[in-house]
């Protein structure tokens, strides 16, 4: 399975949420192909913001993401989207070059206690720990939808 995370500039949110999901993935066994993308292109190239790595390392998560703009292509490849706020959501439906590709689209927070995980770039060191923390609780409804996925792959059901 493929999953792609979105935010905004992918130098913050997205880039974290691959180092966890990656980190959880691998300790479940679960083999999945991560990778993170931003809706805009402003940090194309650049290494994920020094504050995320820092908060992720503190954590044991680690951040080698370079950030790149998620293209159309990106949303037929990948299986699953996960976008890390509601206006990265609504750019990805806006996009989506078909309408049955929209199923693929989700908020990360599906499920959560949370509705978003809100833009630390202007923030200070607590709303870069409260990005790991809400990621953290996405996790596990998540990992349970890509062992169902698995299963119903399994049986020709998928
Ligand atoms: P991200 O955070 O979407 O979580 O990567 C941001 C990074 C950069 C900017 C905004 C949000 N920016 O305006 O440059």
């Amino acid at each position: 399975m493929k999953l792609l995370f979105v935010c905004l500039g992918n130098i913050c949110r997205s880039p974290t949420a691959e180092a966890i999901f990656r980190k959880k993935l691998q300790e479940q066994q679960l083999s999945c192909h991560l990778d993170s993308a931003g809706t805009q292109g402003y940090h194309s190239g650049e290494r994920s913001d020094s504050r995320s790595i820092r908060h992720a390392s503190l954590k044991g998560y680690e951040m080698t993401h370079l950030a790149r703009q998620v293209t159309a292509n990106d949303i037929i490849e990948f299986d699953l989207i996960l976008a890390m706020d509601r206006s990265n959501y609504e750019n990805l439906l806006r996009m989506c070059p078909q309408e049955n590709f929209k199923k693929k689209i989700f908020m990360v927070t599906t499920s959560s206690p949370h509705s978003e995980v809100p833009d630390p770039y202007y923030g200070s060191s607590e709303d870069f720990e409260k990005v790991i923390s809400i990621l953290e609780d996405c996790f596990p409804y998540w990992s349970e939808y890509i062992k169902k996925s698995a299963r119903l792959a399994n049986t020709g059901q998928n």
